[in-house]
Formats: C-alpha cells, sequence, structure tokens
C-alpha cells in the first residue's frame, strides 16, 4: 500500500502541476492516468461502479466525482479539487487535494488552507486504541470553528484490497465513540467542506456532487495506516 500510496502521489502531484487556466479536465486526467500506468498501477476509479474516467475533478461549488470533460475548460480564479486512487499488486491507495487555478480569492485560499489542516487534524488523531470517533470530532471541530460545514452525505473510508472498505470515517461524530482505530488498520480520511451549508445534490450525470446552496466546497485526502507508534501517511511522493 505505501507502494500504492507513492504511485496516487506523484499523479495527484503532476495533475496538480497540471492545472492551470485554459487546460481541460479531460486533459489532466490523462496525465494521471499516464503516471499511474507508467508506474505499473491501474488506476482505482476507471470502471468503478461504472465510473467513465481515470481520476475525479470537481471545480469550485462541485465537492466530489466530478467526471473530466474536454468541455470543461478550467479559468483564472477556480478552485479543482482532483481525487484519484491507485491500484498496485491488489492494494489501492487513495488520495485527493483542492488546487487554485491561478490567482483566486483570500475566501478560496482559505477555503482550501482550513481544509488541508483538517485533514491533517484528523489524522493526528488516528492513534491506536482511540476510535473513528476521535478522528470525525477532530475534524469537524476544526471546520465548523472556522465558521465552514462538514459535508455529511459522503465520507472516508476502510481502503486495502478494495477502494472502499470498512470502517466509514465520518466528518462529523463524537470523540470516544466508534471502531477502535487498531495497528494494521489502512483508512482514508477525507474532509469535503463547504463554505456555505453542508447539503449537496447529485446532478443528473448521476456521478457529480455539488453543494446545494452553490457555495464554494474542498476536498482533501489521505491513505494511512494505524501503526502502534501513531498514523503512517501512505499517499506521499
Ligand atoms: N471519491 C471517492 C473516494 O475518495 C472515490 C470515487 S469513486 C469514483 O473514496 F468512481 F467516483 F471514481
Ligand atoms: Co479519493
Ligand atoms: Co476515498
Amino acid at each position: 500500500m505505501k507502494q500504492a500510496g507513492k504511485i496516487a502521489a506523484g499523479a495527484l502531484q503532476v495533475m496538480g502541476q497540471a492545472v492551470k487556466p485554459g487546460v481541460t479536465t479531460h486533459e489532466i486526467d490523462l496525465i494521471g492516468r499516464r503516471y499511474i500506468e507508467e508506474n505499473g498501477a491501474t488506476p482505482s476509479f476507471l470502471g468503478y461502479r461504472g465510473y467513465p474516467a481515470s481520476t475525479c475533478i470537481s471545480i469550485n461549488n462541485q465537492v466530489i466525482h466530478g467526471i473530466p470533460s474536454k468541455a470543461r475548460v478550467l479559468k483564472e480564479g477556480d478552485i479543482v479539487s482532483i481525487d484519484v486512487a491507485a491500484c498496485y499488486k491488489g492494494f489501492h491507495a487513495d488520495t485527493a487535494a483542492t488546487f487554485p487555478c491561478g490567482t483566486i480569492s483570500k475566501e478560496a485560499e482559505a477555503l482550501l488552507e482550513a481544509t488541508r489542516e483538517a485533514l491533517f487534524k484528523g489524522i493526528e488523531a488516528a492513534k491506536p486504541f482511540d476510535r473513528v470517533g476521535d478522528i470525525s470530532s477532530a475534524v469537524q471541530g476544526y471546520a465548523e470553528a472556522r465558521g465552514y460545514s462538514v459535508v455529511r452525505q459522503f465520507v472516508g473510508h476502510g481502503v486495502g484490497s478494495s477502494l472502499h472498505e470498512d470502517p466509514s470515517v465520518p466528518n462529523f461524530g463524537t470523540s470516544g465513540r466508534g471502531v477502535r482505530l487498531l495497528p494494521g488498520m489502512t483508512i482514508a480520511i477525507e474532509p469535503m467542506i463547504n463554505e456555505g451549508l453542508s447539503d449537496v445534490v447529485v446532478l443528473d450525470d448521476e456521478w457529480t456532487v455539488e453543494t446545494a446552496d452553490g457555495s464554494l466546497s474542498a476536498h482533501f485526502e489521505h491513505t494511512i495506516a494505524i501503526t502502534s507508534k501513531g498514523p503512517v501517511i501512505l499517499t506521499m511522493v
């Protein structure tokens, strides 16, 4: 999974570097797919429950599961959430980040920073023999203290020989509750944080998730291993 994580993180990095005004989300998807395949892995999302692309690219008010498209051209000021997972020798690793396209507003910058930090608060809380609720409550507490809301319809998850495994890892909840975190468990923590209200809607394409109120949304994700010494991030370049 460390090897899968390195490949997924490398793909995310090259895709993030390609985020520029005038580029289509389809082109960025191909950059990610090529990177994963050149490194001997396969893109976990391609064909997953019929998903038609290798990665998810979600812009501005889109939360997750945006389908890359030749028709979607990035423009200055967009925030671009890229989610990518790689499968290497039968094991998956899943990672995401939201990138600025050119210069973005101060408000957008603050949302990206808070969402990234909320992810790291969640990772720090993933101590062996603590519980999933400790992660959930750390993420929620950090985001809501800054006036943001946490998406509830979609959650983090166990990850391993399948992309999505038990347990669910919500970004909201109560510390001391839920499944106990044990050494050897591997999970994806992935806060989706909205500038406005937490409600989301799914578009007619049956994939793209947007904020119901049209507000901006950001998404950061790492796959981590719970070890006796603490959490280890696997999705690192
Ligand atoms: N967003 C999901 C995750 O990070 C995976 C997307 S599955 C796909 O767990 F089929 F939409 F690609
Ligand atoms: Co993901
Ligand atoms: Co995930």
